[in-house]
């Protein structure tokens, strides 16, 4: 059991993901602490949003480094010094290179009902204009616990949404988002409270 769960985000893009976590932070609605947010990116809004917020930040982006494995290394080790329980990928579109002996968990949340649409090229609205172009009637979100293979780790919780008939991938995405922002608060939520076990194999994952 946890008190306050501590976690480190990595992200590359907007940071809606973050900024709905430190609101639900600020209504003392989430019990976790954000220790630390890293990026692969030189900017990105995400990084202000840390930065605005006072959290410690720090960008890994690639060209800085002799390749993606020691980026990585590198990233991790920055996120390690903060002392985090947990790793949080909000809205990080690079592939994490986890090394063979991963210290800390990572989690993920994926814009579909995985396994479906998931995996290398769907990301962003690529995955909506798949749900869509296959006449889905359904499509939500994924919290998945993340391994060395994209999108395919094991599933910890799901959302489902309604595709309608005169749905955009923009008004889709938008539906998709708003139950994302729902369901990663509270799958934190649970790992912070014990309900989700933070390591696999406390769970049998
Ligand atoms: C969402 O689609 C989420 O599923 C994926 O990244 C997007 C959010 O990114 N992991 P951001 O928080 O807007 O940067």
């Amino acid at each position: 059991m946890t008190d306050t769960l501590r976690i480190a985000v990595l992200l590359s893009g907007t940071g809606r993901t973050l900024e709905n976590l430190l609101q639900r932070i600020l209504a003392e609605s989430l019990p976790i602490e954000v220790v630390a947010v890293a990026s692969n990116k030189k900017r990105c809004r995400g990084l202000d949003i840390a930065q605005h917020a006072g959290l410690p930040n720090a960008r890994f982006p690639l060209s800085e480094h002799a390749d993606a494995e020691q980026r990585d290394q590198a990233m991790l080790a920055w996120c390690g010094r903060q002392r985090p329980a947990l790793l949080v990928l909000a809205g990080y579109t690079a592939h994490l290179d986890l090394g063979s002996r991963p210290e800390l968990p990572v989690v993920n949340i994926h814009p579909s009902l995985l396994p479906e649409f998931g995996g290398q090229g769907y990301y962003g609205h690529r995955v909506h204009q798949a749900v869509l172009q296959a006449g889905r009637e359904t499509s939500g979100c994924t919290v998945h616990r993340v391994d060395s293979e994209f999108d395919r780790g094991p599933i910890l919780a799901q959302r489902s949404v309604p595709v309608v008939a005169d749905d955009t991938v923009e008004s889709l995405a938008a539906r998709v988002f708003e139950a994302e922002c729902e369901l990663y608060p509270a799958v934190l939520c649970a790992m912070a409270t014990g309900d989700i076990p933070l390591h696999a194999e406390e769970s049998g994952q």
